[in-house]
C-alpha cells in the first residue's frame, strides 16, 4: 500500500482541518447494535451464529424485525471511521450521511469476517491451503474481494495467518495450518488477491492480516489463553507469515487477543510499534480485536477503561474495534497530556491512508445495478471457482485396496446426518452464503449420477439410529460414511479437549464394517482429529473439511473418480488428543522418540502424528528419484526426477525441505523451503527443479536477529514431510 505525493498531502490538508473529536472518530470502530427485540450487540450477535448458539435462520429472523441503531448520528458528528454493516444498501445510507452530511465528508471504511469467501463460500483456510496451490489462493481472494466491495465492504478481516499447531484449538480451521513457509505463502497470495487488481474500485479491498500475533500457540489449545515462547521461536514460526503480508503491501492487521509473554497483544507496543510498524514496515493501520482494549482491564494490565485505552494508543493501536474507549477516554488523555497529540495525528494519519489508497474519497459506494445483479443470483464462474477450490483441497489420507474410485453403477449407501445437510457445507466463518447455492455431498453425487440410496443414521450430535445403519449396509455395493464435526464445532471459541471423532460416530463406523461391506469414509471438520483408531480399521478416509457452497459437487467427483485427489496436509494429524501439539517441523530432541525407554516418547501412544503435514494419496501413483544438489554462489540449485508410476494422471505437490544439522540453537528437523504442483501423464517423467536462495537458510536468534551458519544441511524432496529423499552439503555463507 503505497500513497503518490499528491495523496499524501491531500491526507496531511486533511488532518490539519480535523478538530480532536473528529481525529478521535477516525479511530472508532462501531458496530450496529439490536436496539429492542434482541439486546446485544450486532457483533455478539454474529458471533452467536458463528458458533451456534443461534441459528443462520434465527440469524437472519433477528435482522430482519430487531430496530438496528447503525450510529447515524455520530458518523453525522464525525465520531465514527469505521463501521461493521454486510448489507449493500445499508452501506450505501451510512456512505452517504457520512460524505455528504459530515463537516469533513470522510468516508467510512467498512470492515467485515470474509474470511473464505462471501456468498461465494471456499474451503475453510486449513483445507484450501492443503492445495498448495498459490494461483488458486489469489484467485479466491480475489473473488471474495469483489463480491465484497458488491456489498459496500471494503476492508476484510482477512487473511487469518495464525500458525497453528494444536488442533484443540478450533482456531485451526481459520487459518494455513502450521508451516511458516506455506503460511507466508499463502499470507502473499491472499493480500495480491485482495488489494492488487485495482483496474476497477470494485475489484480490491484492504486486507487486515490477523491475528498478530502468535494466537495460535494458546497454552493447551484453549481458545483466548496465555501465549508465552522464546523471541526465537517467535521470529522463526509466527512472524514470517506476517513479515511476508508486510512485504506484499497489507493495509492493515488486527491485534490477537492473547497476552504474549505476559503483554497483550493489544498493548504491547514492542509488537506493535517496534516490529510491525518499524521492523516490518506496516503503512496502514492496526485495530484492535473486538473488545480487546476492555479486556486488558480483565487481563489484569491496566486499572480501568481509560487506563487501557491509554496504554493501548501509546503502544500504537490506531482503532478500536467496539468498545467507545478511545471515543469515550482519549480526548481527556490528550487533553491531560498522557497521549501525545502526535500519537493522535500518526493514528488518523494512518487510517486516512488506508482510505486514500482505497479509493473511497473518489468512489464511496456500490452502484445500483451491482447490488441487482448479485440479487439475481451467483454468476457462474464464481461457482465454478467454489468447485475448483473445494476439489483440490480434499485431501485422501487412506485407500486401501484402491476401494476408491467408486465405480460408476455401484449401489452407494450414504449415510451420516452431515452427507445431507447442506447447512454444514461452510464452515465457522461463513457468514453471507445462500441455502440456494450450497451442495450438500448426497445431491453432488445425486447431481453426478451417481446411484445412490440416503440413510441419516446420526452425526456428530445427538443418537445414533443403528437400526437404519443396518438398513443402510443391507442394500449396498459399497457404503459411504459421512462424520465429523459441525460447523460450530470450529472456529472461534470452540476448542475441544478431545478431538476424537464427537458423538457415537465412531461405534457407527463400527457396525457399518460389522456387515463386511466396503466402507468408504468421508471426513467434513474443521480441524486435524485424532484418527488412531479410524486409521488402524477403515479402509479408506477422505478428508473433505469444510469445502464451501460446492462440497458435495467437490465430494461427489473425487469420489467417483472425475478427480483426481491432489490435496497434501497442511497440518499434521494426531492418534491420538494427547500428542497435541503435534507437527512435522518439531526442533530436534536430544533423544529422539524411539522403541527405546529413555527417549521422546509415550508410555500409551505412538512420538509422531498419524498423518504428516505434507501427506496426500491420489488415484496414480508417483515415484522420486536422482536427487541432486549443487552449489552456485547465492544459491542451491536441486532436481529430482519425478515419475507417474501409475495408470492415470495426476498431480503432485512436489515438497522441498531442508534441516540445518548443527547451529548455535536448536533447529528443526525438518523445514518446508519450496513446493511445485505438478501433473504427469501416466508413465510421464519429469525432473522438478528448484532453486533455494541461500540467503532463506538461516533462522533468527533470541535477539530477533537473523544468522546464516556455516556448517552441514540436509536437503529432502519428496512427496510429504516423512517419505522424502536427501542430500547432504557443507555450505559456508
Ligand atoms: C473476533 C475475531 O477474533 C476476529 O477474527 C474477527 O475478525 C472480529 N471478532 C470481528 O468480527
Amino acid at each position: 500500500m503505497k500513497l503518490t505525493q499528491e495523496q499524501k498531502a491531500f491526507v496531511e490538508d486533511l488532518l490539519s482541518r480535523m478538530t480532536l473529536d473528529e481525529k478521535i472518530g477516525q479511530m472508532n470502530q462501531e458496530s450496529p447494535s439490536i436496539v429492542g427485540g434482541f439486546d446485544v450487540p450486532f457483533s455478539e450477535l454474529i458471533e452467536m451464529m458463528t458458533d451456534g448458539r443461534i441459528s443462520q435462520e434465527e440469524f437472519g429472523r433477528i435482522m430482519s424485525t430487531a430496530k438496528q441503531d447503525f450510529h447515524e448520528d455520530d458518523i453525522r458528528a464525525g465520531l465514527v471511521g469505521s463501521q461493521m454493516v454486510n448489507d449493500p444498501r445499508q452501506n450505501n445510507a451510512l456512505q452517504k450521511i457520512a460524505v455528504e452530511e459530515s463537516r469533513l465528508g470522510i468516508p467510512l471504511i467498512i470492515g467485515f469476517d470474509v474470511i473464505h469467501g462471501f456468498r461465494s463460500v471456499f474451503p475453510i483456510a486449513i483445507g484450501e491451503a492443503c492445495s498448495f496451490d498459490d494461483a488458486l489462493f489469489e484467485e479466491t481472494a480475489h473473488m471474495a474481494a469483489a463480491e465484497s466491495r458488491a456489498h459496500g465492504i471494503n476492508w476484510n478481516f482477512a487473511p487469518m495467518i495464525d500458525a497453528a499447531r494444536d488442533s484443540r484449538w478450533g482456531r485451526v480451521s481459520e487459518g494455513p495450518g502450521e508451516d511458516p513457509l506455506l503460511g507466508s505463502r499463502f499470507a502473499r497470495a491472499k493480500i495480491r488477491g485482495l488489494q492488487n487488481d485495482r483496474s476497477s474500485a470494485l475489484n480490491y479491498v484492504a486486507a487486515c492480516t490477523k491475528h498478530y500475533v502468535a494466537y495460535g500457540a494458546c497454552e493447551s489449545g484453549r481458545d483466548y489463553n496465555t501465549t508465552s515462547m522464546s523471541v526465537s521461536n517467535l521470529y522463526n514460526v509466527y512472524l514470517p507469515a506476517f513479515r511476508a503480508a508486510m512485504e506484499e503491501g497489507a493495509a492493515t492487521v488486527m491485534a490477537a487477543f492473547n497476552d504474549l509473554n505476559g503483554v497483550p497483544c493489544t498493548v504491547n507496543r514492542w509488537l506493535l510499534r517496534d516490529i510491525l510498524k518499524k521492523e516490518f514496515g506496516l503503512d496502514g493501520f492496526v485495530v484492535s480485536d473486538a473488545n480487546a482494549i476492555r479486556e486488558c482491564v480483565i487481563h489484569g494490565i491496566a486499572e480501568d477503561d481509560a487506563d487501557a485505552g491509554v496504554q493501548a494508543a501509546l503502544a500504537g493501536m490506531d482503532m478500536d474495534m467496539g468498545t467507545h474507549i478511545y471515543k469515550d477516554c482519549l480526548k481527556a488523555a490528550v487533553e491531560q497530556g498522557t497521549v501525545p497529540m502526535a500519537v493522535i495525528d500518526e493514528a488518523v494519519r494512518r487510517i486516512l491512508s488506508v482510505k486514500v489508497w482505497l479509493g473511497l474519497f473518489e468512489n464511496p459506494y456500490v452502484p445500483e445495478e451491482l447490488i441487482e445483479a448479485y440479487e439475481k443470483g451467483l454468476p457462474a464462474e464464481h461457482v465454478a471457482l467454489c468447485r475448483k477450490a473445494a476439489e483440490e483441497s480434499v485431501v485422501l489420507l487412506k485407500n486401501e485396496g484402491n476401494l476408491l474410485p467408486i465405480k460408476r453403477g455401484q449401489k452407494i449407501s450414504l449415510v451420516g446426518k452431515l452427507a445431507g445437510d447442506a447447512n454444514e457445507v461452510c464452515g465457522a466463518w461463513a457468514m453471507a452464503w445462500k441455502p440456494e447455492d450450497c451442495v450438500s455431498i448426497q445431491k453432488g453425487l445425486e447431481a453426478a449420477g451417481a446411484e445412490v440410496k440416503y440413510y441419516p443414521c446420526g452425526g456428530p450430535e445427538g443418537e445414533i439410529d443403528f437400526s437404519e445403519v443396518d438398513r443402510a449396509a443391507r442394500d449396498c455395493d459399497v457404503i459411504v460414511a459421512v462424520v465429523g464435526e459441525t460447523c460450530a464445532m470450529s472456529g472461534e471459541a470452540s476448542s475441544k479437549a478431545d478431538i476424537s471423532l464427537p458423538g457415537g460416530q465412531r461405534a457407527m463406523l463400527q457396525a457399518l464394517l460389522a456387515s463386511g461391506k466396503p466402507v468408504v469414509t468421508v471426513l467434513m471438520n474443521g480441524r486435524p482429529l485424532a484418527l488412531g483408531w479410524e486409521a488402524e480399521n477403515l479402509p479408506v478416509i477422505l478428508e473433505a473439511w469444510h469445502l464451501g457452497i460446492r462440497m458435495g459437487d467437490a465430494v461427489a467427483s473425487v469420489l467417483l473418480g472425475d478427480v483426481n485427489p491432489s490435496g497434501k496436509l497442511s497440518s499434521s494429524f494426531p492418534s491420538v488428543t494427547g500428542q497435541c501439539p503435534v507437527y512435522y517441523n518439531h526442533p530436534s530432541t536430544g533423544r529422539p522418540g524411539s522403541k527405546s525407554k529413555f527417549t521422546s516418547r509415550y508410555l500409551d501412544a505412538p512420538w509422531d502424528s498419524l498423518f504428516p503435514f505434507g501427506h496426500g494419496l491420489s488415484y496414480t501413483t508417483f515415484a522420486y528419484d536422482n536427487l541432486v544438489v549443487t552449489e552456485n554462489p547465492d544459491a542451491l540449485e536441486i532436481s529430482v526426477s519425478l515419475k507417474n508410476t501409475g495408470g492415470r494422471e495426476g498431480t503432485e505437490v512436489v515438497q522441498l525441505y531442508m534441516q540445518d544439522v548443527s547451529a548455535s540453537l536448536v533447529r528443526p528437523v525438518k523445514e518446508l523451503k519450496d513446493y511445485q504442483r505438478v501433473t504427469l501423464a501416466p508413465g510421464e517423467e519429469k525432473t522438478v527443479s528448484f532453486t533455494l536462495p541461500k540467503a532463506a537458510m538461516g533462522f533468527y536468534d533470541n535477539a530477533g536477529q537473523y544468522r546464516l551458519e556455516n556448517g552441514l544441511f540436509r536437503i529432502f524432496a519428496g512427496g510429504s514431510s516423512r517419505d522424502c529423499l536427501m542430500q547432504e552439503i557443507r555450505l559456508a555463507f
